[in-house]
């Protein structure tokens, strides 16, 4: 059996932010739960997907695995070994294996760097190479994302943005990435485009082993790539399971929701919650939304449904993941 290669144990992640110019004045801060007690684990080999709207946490949840922002609490253990209190001296090692796509093309490459110069510079951050040996790899990473050779003198903005993710796949390989963090690595691509990037990764997984948490709002993209998938809500997984099950049988009313904007299903519930989707403002956070019981609540079709139970609001019963079978895990009081 492929062993774990990421466990993540009761992750959070907790921003503090004013809450305007005069209560910032007054010392009045608000916390943002922008991760709060996420836990999963990740197989070699593996893909999962996260999912869900804007502002949910995604990108925090990557970026605290690479320790790019300190975790408030929890464990993060990568191949055996708990890297969350690691000094960078320490994680120094695990930097090169653990690496980030970020979602932005444009910042995430320099500018005033060539292709060329861009791969040499990560294929030598850790390595010393000689001339050889660096042309080697440098046409060994190309063959590899499939980029021309006559791309190498062009800089960032000369390259379309299928292209720039391609290089940006090329560098975390040249660091000698294992574990990669693609942050919606398919989003400002075309449809055409987007399905290229998809087949590379799977590519790349299969011949270098490589593992991914694959980050993305669309459902149908994660579909596509991951083995399993979780949906997150306001900082937190609400529904968890096999790709294959949370797209044909999702049980939680949130991936219901997800899909049918999807998928166009149009039961009064669905456009009920829309309706319930726009009064409560998306799925980021603010100081208004409920932090205890179920915090879809506001939007639930369910919920309105079965006439507001009072146990889908109550602080002392907030909905946690509970295992229904063939390891979906699904956090809601009356699941689908
Ligand atoms: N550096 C930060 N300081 C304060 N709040 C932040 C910071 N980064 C993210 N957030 C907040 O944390 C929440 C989750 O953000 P993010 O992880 O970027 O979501 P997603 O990637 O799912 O769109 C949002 O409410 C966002 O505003
Ligand atoms: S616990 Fe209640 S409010 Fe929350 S998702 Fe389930 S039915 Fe909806
Ligand atoms: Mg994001």
């Amino acid at each position: 059996m492929a062993k774990t290669i990421l466990e993540v144990k009761n992750l959070k992640k907790y921003y503090t932010q004013s809450k305007g110019l005069f209560s910032s004045l007054r010392g009045n801060v608000g916390i943002i739960p922008a991760v709060d007690d996420v836990s999963f684990y990740i197989k070699e080999k593996e893909t999962m997907g996260l999912v869900g709207e804007t502002g949910c946490g995604k990108t925090t949840i990557g970026k605290t695995l690479l320790k790019l922002a300190p975790a408030t609490s929890g464990e993060i253990i990568y191949d055996g070994t708990d890297i969350t209190h690691l000094s960078s001296r320490e994680f120094y090692p695990y930097r090169k294996k653990m690496q980030m796509i970020f979602q932005d093309l444009d910042a995430a490459l320099n500018p005033k760097m060539r292709i060329r110069s861009i791969l040499k510079e990560a294929l030598t951050v850790h390595h010393k190479l000689s001339k050889a040996e660096l042309k080697y790899r440098i046409d060994d990473l190309l063959e590899k994302v499939n980029l021309k050779k006559n791309k190498l003198s062009n800089f960032p903005n000369e390259l379309s943005g299928g292209e720039k993710r391609r290089v940006g796949i090329a560098r975390a390989l040249a660091v000698g990435a294992q574990f990669i963090v693609a942050d919606e690595p398919t989003s400002a691509l075309d449809v055409s485009i987007q399905a290229q990037v998809v087949n590379l990764l799977k590519d790349l997984q299969k011949t270098l082993g490589l593992s991914y948490l694959f980050i993305s709002h669309d459902l149908r993209i994660v579909e596509l790539i991951s083995h399993k998938v979780a949906v997150m809500y306001l900082g937190q997984i609400v529904e968890m399971g096999m790709a294959g099950l949370i797209a044909n049988e999702p049980r939680h009313p949130y991936t219901d929701i997800l899909w049918s904007s999807l998928v166009d299903k149009k039961s009064s519930e669905v456009n009920r919650s829309n309706e319930e989707n726009k009064k409560a403002g998306g799925g980021g956070f603010d100081f208004e939304r409920p932090l205890e019981g179920c915090r879809f609540a506001p939007r639930c079709p369910v919920y309105y449904s079965k006439n507001k139970p009072d146990i889908c609001t109550d602080p002392s019963s907030s909905p946690t993941l509970r295992d229904i079978g063939d390891a979906h895990k699904v956090a809601c009081h009356f699941p689908l």
